[in-house]
């Protein structure tokens, strides 16, 4: 059975799925699949995600905006990043900050102005930065006038743009949690369909005298895909963006645009949500055959944009909680039928023991899980351009996954470099999330009054909320991190800016700010890290990850050696029984300042939690 994960990982069930699929197959060495030296500039990008509400304020209302974006566009570039991708920054009553829209062909005033939308977006193409924007496609915020109309009566231009039903009857004559007086009697909701964000997914509309369908928060009922207009005007939506110069999308929730026609039950997962309602697994409410149809007409779509004088073609990039990689296969569709160019890999950076839904998890390197995944990744994409990702303002920061309280404030920095080299060094894409590149942590509120996200209000204690990894980004150690000039910012400076900062890690030679920036810009230039293949080696090693990027003709093999365990570890390879020539190593970046820089290809030993990327000479 297939599971849907819309936002965060149900790690349990994976943990087991994992360790049931590891067969002593992964002893051998596996190779990818080669794909075609291709200059399409999403084939090598790092794309950087900005909340825009917490980047940079330029006004001072204790929020991110727009023109902050544009303050900061020297930085980005500096950090090598080749597109940022921004949440939502259209109007919204802000209950999902943001992912609430209540219309797709505007800014909120709060982040800006078109205006101001389009001076970033010429001031980005200046600084070779591409603008990704987020589209919810699944939902609107309750207060977009689609819905308005499409709530006002049965008989409106909206009123089939929305799933709409009248319930069925309600055997308790009105006692039933949720039960209304409809125009034949008290009904119920036609099913026991729970929202990801706690609770039932129906609420009563007493002009319509029906019940609307919201995956996620009341105040985000979902749109009826079913309808032919619908998807017009979200298509319309989308050229209104594209038009303007956007590079592409980031489709929010895209696994959720179709529900069961039939609007069966659902499973019963055997425990209610934080709020205390019984949760179902979502089996009639995500991954619908239907969504693919859908994905084929709108990449028909985006492709139909011309490659500009700036190579610009447009790109889909996809939010994509899989259980599986056959299942993430899927999201790429066929060469006959492209869909998605870079559906997320969140198998290997969210696949984390002791993650879920409600607590900020801690966790340790998963060397076995990091192998499965990383090797499947690159075997079983069918040479699809694997995007991969450990943060985003979803889930607790990967700082705070991968690392223990108990470890050292260098072992932890240690461990985000070798994160940072999974991100980097793979062949794939890779998706960097604002203050990851600090080593930034997760802020989870103490108390219930400082909640903002939601979830965490009608979750407490069970579910803090997504707060945690919203928090200003850090630029200095000054009082307000450089963020904004108000005293009251719109989620608290976690106090560690005084170290965790731009200003400070710019002048640290051995800060995780250079280690991003360095592996940024070798993989750029060094033609292995760029185009090569991946081949896996020495795959009983318990400790340490090795795998060669193996360059077009002409170019040098690049080894990458990742030591997760916390002692010293020796290595032994054998690298010519692979096809790889070469008996030395020569460090291009290694986290180890102390060691040779000139190693013996058989044998070398990595210090505790250190990465090697090396040449092969
Ligand atoms: C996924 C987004 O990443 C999340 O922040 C949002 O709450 C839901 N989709 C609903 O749009």
């Amino acid at each position: 059975m297939s599971i849907p994960l819309p936002i965060r990982i149900r790690t349990s069930l994976l943990l087991i799925a994992g360790l049931l699929c590891l067969a002593p197959a992964l002893q051998g060495q596996l190779t990818d699949a080669t794909d075609s030296i291709d200059s399409a500039w999403w084939k090598h990008a790092v794309i950087y995600e900005i909340y825009p509400r917490s980047f940079q304020d330029s006004n001072g209302d204790g929020i991110g905006d727009l023109n902050g974006i544009t303050h900061r566009l020297d930085y980005l570039q500096h950090v090598g990043v080749d597109a940022i991708w921004i949440a939502p920054m259209y109007p919204s009553p802000q209950v999902d900050f943001g992912y609430d829209i209540s219309n797709y062909t505007a800014v909120d005033p709060q982040y800006g102005t078109l205006a101001d939308f389009d001076r970033l977006l010429a001031a980005a193409k200046t600084h070779h930065i591409r603008i990704v924007l987020d589209m919810v496609l699944n939902h609107t915020s309750d207060k977009h006038p689609w819905f308005v109309d499409s709530a006002s009566s049965r008989t409106n231009p909206h009123a089939d743009w929305y799933i709409w039903n009248d319930g069925k009857p309600d055997p308790t004559n009105g006692k039933a949690r949720n039960a209304h007086r409809g125009p034949k009697g008290w009904v119920v909701p036609p099913n026991n369909w729970s929202s990801i964000f706690q609770g039932s997914t129906w609420e009563w509309v007493e002009s319509r005298q029906q019940f609307y369908y919201h995956f996620f928060y009341k105040q985000q009922p979902d749109l009826n895909w079913r309808n032919p207009a619908v998807e017009k005007a979200m298509f319309d939506s989308m050229r209104f963006w594209l038009d303007r110069g956007v590079a592409g999308f980031r489709l929010d929730a895209i696994d959720t645009l179709f529900e069961d026609s039939e609007l069966r039950d659902e499973s019963l997962l055997g425990h209610n949500d934080a709020s205390g309602f019984p949760a179902t697994g979502y089996e009639r409410t995500s991954n619908l055959p239907e969504v693919h149809d859908v994905l084929r007409r709108m990449r028909t779509m985006i492709d139909s944009y011309p490659r500009a004088a700036w190579p610009n073609d447009r790109v889909l990039i996809g939010e994509t909680y899989t259980a599986n990689t056959a299942e993430l296969l899927h999201w790429y569709g066929t060469p006959t039928h492209p869909e998605l160019q870079l559906p997320m890999d969140t198998l290997v950076g969210f696949h984390q023991e002791g993650d879920s839904f409600t607590t900020a998890p801690v966790g340790a390197l998963n060397l076995v899980y990091f192998r499965k995944y990383l090797t499947e990744m690159q075997t079983e994409l069918a040479g699809n351009r694997p995007l991969l990702v450990f943060d985003n303002h979803d889930n607790p920061r990967s700082w705070d996954r991968y690392t223990t309280p108990a470890q050292s404030p260098a072992e932890k920095l240690a461990i985000a470099k070798l994160i940072a080299t999974v991100l980097l060094a793979s062949r794939s894409d890779a998706l960097m999330y604002y203050g990851q590149e600090l080593g930034m942590t997760t802020e989870t509120p103490k108390r219930k009054q400082d909640v903002r996200d939601p979830i965490g209000i009608t979750g407490w204690p069970a579910e803090k909320g997504r707060d945690g990894e919203r928090t200003p980004m850090q630029w200095t150690a000054a009082p307000l991190a450089g963020f904004t000039t108000n005293r009251d910012p719109w989620l608290p400076i976690p106090p560690n800016h005084n170290t965790i900062n731009v200003a400070s890690e710019t002048a640290k030679p051995d800060s995780l700010l250079r280690w991003y920036r360095q592996l940024i810009a070798l993989r750029r230039s060094n033609p292995a890290l760029r185009d090569g293949t991946t081949t896996f080696l020495d795959n009983s090693n318990p400790s340490v990850l090795s795998y060669a990027r193996i360059a077009p003709a002409g170019s040098k093999t690049v080894l990458i050696s990742m030591n997760m365990t916390a002692e010293s570890q020796t290595v032994h390879l054998d690298l010519a029984s692979t096809g790889i020539h070469g008996t030395h190593l020569y460090a291009l970046l290694f986290d180890a300042p102390d060691s040779a820089a000139t190693m013996d290809a058989t044998s070398f030993t990595l210090p505790p939690f250190t990465s090697l990327i090396a040449e092969v000479r």
